[in-house]
């Protein structure tokens, strides 16, 4: 096996295995459920495109398809010729079908009481508004929309406001740095901006505006910022250019009438770290998409629109927000939940106290937060009422076994099942999970494709595996909600997804088959980083380091974390010697961390810098990054004798034993 495939073998869940694989059967109350029978799996294996033509059923169509799916490797076309309009089979149908009185999301805002509820109805109104309002801005169908904003219901209107003119949306987590802004809006070639003045994270006010203007500086066909007022500081205004949401949108009528759009019409560019410095462009179209964010939405959640309260608990400006609390729930005319703030913003136990005022009943979460909760204990959770719960669900990273029982236990009081569930940015939906009262769940294991989705686990040389063995993770037919491609670069799509095995859809995941044939995720098997949860590449990292003045090279790579899962380490060497002064404190280091955020964002900040005079290379160059991770994670070292100078890695060991480095805030 490649080192690679190794790397991503030693980094998370494998050692799971060697443990002794708890079990839990289906609960029976579950398995009468009305969304799906048993047979499911056998009615979508005999004939996989017949199934998803049923799903495609489900949504409102302004004109049906002549053909379900058109394959030319590796670029498919769904529902081919039929025609729908994203926001209407989110909002219209529901209203229209009597449903406008049900509460669309709870929201809640991070400061206490800051709470707002909106129905259907209201939502309906709210994104016609503002569809009206970016049509008289110019907006035009497949005109991109860089939305750039908090966790407010304002973001979710502007996404469906946007779908409801057939403009994709480009949405660029809150988090991210100015500078990431600039590259996406550059890329995607947005001429308008909706955003925020700012936002509320542990109980301060965080600005978004400036890095707008910011980043607008290098974005010249920029001519509309659109600002949500949320905290109502004080932000700098280009008159011309900057507009008030309120101003531009609440004087606009609410009937807009929806234009059909073909099934393959754009709907958003999602950026996602790859292996170079430069992220992709993940491009999603809506009759597919929306179709398998539906029936995922509905089978695995178990949804019960009249009765359950959802919530993932996510950011919208990742892929999860976007299909499972904005297009899968919303599709289902489902009540959920949306809050702006972090978890411990008034209380460790902030979270409980929100399932426990809004009776949530199913939880939606990445392994790193959960981990978190367990860091912080058990008595948070334990002194609230959590017994609306009935379902939880895990996304992002794998899940180690003890988080997936602390979850279980602590959270779902031992009777609601955890569904682990896989899948990418690039899948758009869910791919690999368990379904609630149809499918065993073992601790830390994703156990089995969804239904009408195949996948395999195959070695380097693309042979199947077999039980008890692991490898890549490859998925071999074409899915509803795959990409359509790379915004700009069918080079790149065809070469990152599509080459490693020929017609096959290479995921970048490493993959084991249990002895019953159930599929455990291991992590990434390129140089993608996975710290809580979110993507990031060590590539891109390098380049924001190598950006800075003083350094020299930079190899970065990602260590396992307890709480984040991975963790980036960077190792660096600057030009001339660094003096005591120049690092006096850690001065450097910090510098170097403070610039890494102001590239990227201060997700991307490492763990821990060190300082190096050398790095590891092999006698071709190349830097030895699997020796550097083991360093970082203070593995035994293999083989070195490829390494030029075998005593660099002592020395950053030392370093490293020694705590010359930064540590994380
Ligand atoms: C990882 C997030 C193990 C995986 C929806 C994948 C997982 C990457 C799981 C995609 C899981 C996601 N078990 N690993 N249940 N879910 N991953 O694009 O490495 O932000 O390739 O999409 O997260 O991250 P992305």
């Amino acid at each position: 096996m490649s080192e690679a495939a190794q790397n991503g073998r030693q980094d998370q869940g494998l050692s799971a295995l060697h443990h002794e694989i708890r079990r839990f059967e289906p609960p029976s109350k579950f398995v009468d459920q009305a969304n799906a029978g048993p047979g499911i799996y056998a009615e979508a294996d005999a004939d996989p495109i017949a199934w998803w033509e049923k799903q495609a059923e489900s949504l409102e169509w302004a004109q049906r398809w002549s053909e379900v799916l058109e394959w030319k490797v590796p670029y498919a076309k769904w529902f081919v010729g039929g025609k729908l309009n994203v926001s209407v089979n989110c909002l219209d149908r529901h209203v229209a079908a009597g449903k406008g009185d049900r509460v669309a999301f709870h929201w809640v805002g991070e400061p206490e009481g800051d709470t707002r509820t909106i129905t259907y109805a209201e939502l309906k109104d709210m994104v016609c508004q503002a569809a009206n309002a970016l049509t008289d801005l110019g907006v035009n169908a497949g005109d991109r929309v860089a939305i750039y904003m908090p966790m407010i219901p304002e973001a979710m209107v502007a996404m469906l406001a946007c779908a409801r003119i057939g403009a994709p949306h480009m949405v660029t987590f809150g988090g991210f740095s100015s500078e990431a802004l600039a590259n996406r809006i550059l890329d995607g070639d947005a001429r308008v901006v909706i955003t925020a003045d700012g936002s509320y994270r542990r109980g301060t006010q965080t600005a978004l505006k400036p890095n707008v203007d910011e980043a607008l500086k290098q974005c010249p066909e920029v001519r509309t910022v659109v600002v949500v007022r949320r905290t109502g500081q004080d932000v700098e205004w280009e008159d011309g250019r900057d507009l008030w949401w309120h101003d531009v949108v609440d004087r606009q009528s609410t009937e807009h009438d929806p234009e059909a759009f073909d099934a393959e019409q754009p709907l958003y560019i999602m950026y996602t770290s790859g292996t170079t410095a430069k992220p992709k462009g993940i491009l999603h179209t809506t009759g597919g998409y929306l179709t398998q964010c539906a029936v995922t939405h509905r089978l695995i959640f178990d949804v019960k629109p009249d009765t359950d309260v959802f919530w993932t608990a996510a950011d919208i400006g990742w892929v999860t927000g976007h299909s499972y609390i904005v297009y899968g729930p919303l599709a289902n005319g489902v009540t959920s939940m949306m809050y702006e703030g972090t978890p411990d913003a008034g209380g460790r136990d902030r979270w409980w106290k929100i399932i426990e005022d809004y009776k949530v009943t199913i939880l939606y979460t990445a392994p790193t937060t959960i981990r978190t909760f367990m860091k912080w204990g058990e008595e948070h959770p334990a002194g609230h009422d959590l017994s609306s719960l009935r379902l939880l669900g895990s996304v992002g990273e794998p899940i180690n076994p003890e988080a997936w029982m602390w979850y279980r236990e602590h959270i779902g009081g031992d009777r609601c099942p955890v569904v682990d569930t896989w899948w990418q940015t690039e899948t758009g939906a869910i791919m690999i999970t368990p379904l609630p009262g149809i499918t065993a769940t073992k601790p830390g294991a994703a156990m089995r494709p969804f239904p009408g989705i195949s996948a395999d686990v195959v070695d380097d040389s693309g042979h199947s595996v077999g039980n008890d063995a692991g490898g890549f993770l490859v998925l071999d037919h074409p899915w509803p909600g795959m990409l359509r491609g790379i915004w700009g670069d069918p080079k790149r799509y065809e070469e990152t997804y599509w080459s490693r095995y020929p017609g096959r859809y290479f995921a970048g995941d490493g993959a084991k088959r249990d002895e019953d044939g159930d599929l455990w995720l291991l992590g990434r098997v390129d140089d993608v980083m996975n710290i809580s949860g979110h993507r990031i590449s060590t590539t891109e990292v390098e380049h924001a380091l190598v950006g800075f003045p003083r350094v020299a090279e930079a190899a970065v790579v990602g260590a396992s974390d307890d709480t984040t899962g991975q963790a980036i380490v960077a190792f660096v060497t600057v030009k001339g010697e660094v003096s005591d002064e120049e690092n006096e404190g850690g001065a450097l280091v910090d510098a170097l961390r403070a610039h890494v955020a102001k590239v990227i964002g201060p997700i991307a900040k490492p763990r821990q810098i060190i300082l190096t005079p050398d790095l590891p290379k092999t006698r071709s160059g190349k830097i030895m990054r699997r020796l550097l991770k083991d360093v970082a994670e203070h593995r035994e070292l293999g083989d070195v004798t490829t390494l030029l100078d075998s005593t660099v890695v002592n020395l950053i060991d030392e370093q490293l034993q020694a705590g010359g480095t930064g540590e994380a805030d």
